[in-house]
């Protein structure tokens, strides 16, 4: 704990505060109030700094899957797309959000994918058997068209390496191909392949998912380890200058949840820089008994992951008394239990077939602005983080051959793109709970800050009271703000409403006014069932 933050605490506690910082919440600052129908506050200094936010928190992916690439942003035979063959509507979608940084090429495609299938000349591309997702793969989209459609997108790649089937030596040489100038195999291929300039990829994941029986190539923790760390010495040998990812624990779930880590990173803490971690959230009889209460709460136990696998790498740490301190790429994180068995995840070896399209409704989007929140509380050591996936394939952007529409959990996701700049403020939320089975009790109100250089603050809050408005004020203890810029609010009576090509619109943000500041502080009422962002001048 930071002595900014211990020393909160104790002035919390002289006010009169009942603080918990309870592992259930990782490390969400959360106190009760004393009565169920108490106003909510939230008490924010913009002295008490978490951290700078990584601009590539908010990142999301693209794997080949589904309708993901090819029908998503790639259709050469369609009326939308450009003379690359990369639709123009989804590009310019894209492109407005401001996706900082997107994984490719997978996910499960990547452990049995051969990147050389996928550049030179498309005519040569071989059609492959997609094993992973038992889908015909024609590689006409591959390393340098991705490479060119970032460029178009205002985005930066995060590649997946293939240690499933692949070899050290074949990860290296794609690092080679990507990044070396010239006069060298690789390098040469490239630029033979008609690319002259090196594209400077930074950042690498060394596999995916290494953990789960489903995944090509799986292999033990120990023998995964010595993979990623001959990948990563090799890889480094031809760019110093990469940052490299080690597989994590594919979940809670996992019988070896936190053995894993602990094991990879026995093998490969000194050779990497961050580990991933990966999480999707389900409104199941499984997992919430089919209970919204519970679902919208299910954030909170991310910020339990991010504590708990941040305690193995620390641990690590500790062992091999390592000066570095590793961050997390929490790599894949959404919402998906609707399109995640049978033909939803079996391409029936078609070509870009319809898998994994997730309808997202709006407990959906309540649920992902409090995964927003939980990641910007976090972004002291979580770098980076991709919304999985961004086109067609549990997405936030669907499409068709005339166009495309936005999904609930589009907004909450544009929300942080757009207004989480800056520096994470380390809010003091004081809120009534409420009880669900197999958690804590869980707080009405969750909510975060961010404080950019302009001085202009942010706050995300989520009401996770299902049928009553709540109240809230927030207390400014050190310079109340002058005027609000910007607000909106996404809620609704129909938790379970979806957007859809009939009904674009039917969940989309609405005015949130703007809440009167007076005294150094601002209240406002959230409306039941919603997610708001309200950001203010200095
Ligand atoms: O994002 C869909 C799949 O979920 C990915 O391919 C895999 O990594 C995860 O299990």
């Amino acid at each position: 704990m930071s002595s900014n933050r211990r020393s909160f605490l104790r002035r919390a506690a002289g006010a009169g505060l009942a603080c918990s910082t309870n592992l259930a919440f990782g490390r969400f600052l959360f106190a009760e109030t004393s009565s169920p129908n108490d106003p909510s506050r939230v008490f924010i200094d913009s002295r008490r700094t978490i951290s700078p936010i990584d601009p590539n928190l908010f990142g999301s992916f693209l794997e080949h899957l589904g309708r993901a690439i090819y029908e998503g942003i790639y259709d050469p035979g369609s009326k939308l797309s450009d003379e690359n063959g990369f639709r123009k509507d989804v590009l310019d979608e894209i492109k407005k959000l401001g996706v900082p940084i997107i994984r490719y090429p997978g996910g499960n495609f990547v452990s049995g994918y051969n990147w050389l299938d996928g550049v030179g000349p498309k005519k040569d591309r071989p059609v492959v058997l997609d094993k992973a997702w038992n889908t015909i793969e024609p590689n006409q989209f591959g390393t340098n068209e991705f490479m060119q459609w970032c460029k178009l997108a205002g985005t930066k790649p995060l590649m997946g390496l293939n240690l499933g089937t692949g070899t050290p030596e074949r990860a290296a040489a794609l690092v080679e191909y990507c990044n070396v100038e010239k006069g060298t195999e690789w390098s040469d291929l490239r630029r033979k392949h008609g690319y002259a300039e090196p594209y400077k990829v930074k950042h690498w994941c060394l596999g995916n998912e290494m953990d789960g029986p489903w995944q090509i190539g799986h292999m033990t923790a120990t023998e995964y380890g010595m993979k990623a760390q001959d990948a990563a010495r090799q890889m480094r040998y031809v760019d110093p200058s990469v940052e490299l990812i080690a597989c994590g624990s594919s979940g809670p779930f996992m019988p070896t949840y936190l053995e894993w880590d602990r094991e990879v990173l026995e093998q490969c803490y000194d050779y990497v820089d961050g580990l991933s971690l990966h999480r999707y959230f389900g409104n199941t009889d499984e997992e919430t008994g089919k209970d919204s209460e519970k679902f919208v709460a299910l954030n909170l136990t991310m910020d339990r992951q991010i504590d708990e696998t941040l305690a193995v790498c620390d641990l690590i740490r500790g062992h091999k008394r390592s000066p570095k301190k590793l961050w997390l790429s929490f790599d894949e994180w959404n919402v998906w239990y609707r399109a995640r068995s049978g033909d939803a995840v079996n391409g029936h070896r078609e070509a870009a077939p319809h898998l994994l399209e997730e309808p997202y409704n709006l407990e959906d989007a309540l649920l992902v602005g409090g995964l927003v929140n939980t990641l910007l509380r976090n972004s002291d050591r979580v770098k980076i983080a991709c919304l999985a996936q961004l086109v067609n394939v549990i997405a936030p952007i669907t499409t068709n051959a005339n166009g495309l529409f936005r999904q609930t959990i589009y907004y909450p996701y544009a929300w942080a793109l757009q207004f989480a700049r800056g520096e994470a403020l380390n809010v003091l939320v004081q809120s009534p709970t409420y009880e669900v089975s197999k958690m804590e009790p869980v707080p009405y109100i969750d909510a975060t800050a961010t404080l950019d250089k302009n001085g202009q603050t942010s706050v995300f809050v989520l009401n996770r009271d299902l049928s009553k408005p709540r109240q809230v004020e927030i207390v400014w203890e050190d310079n109340a703000p002058s005027r609000v810029i910007n607000s909106g609010v996404l809620t609704g009576d129909d938790l379970k409403a979806i957007n859809s090509f009939d009904a674009p619109q039917k969940v989309k943000p609405q005015s949130f006014g703007k809440p009167s500041t007076s005294g150094g502080k601002t209240t406002f009422e959230l409306p039941a069932r919603s997610y708001a962002v309200v950001q203010w001048a200095s």
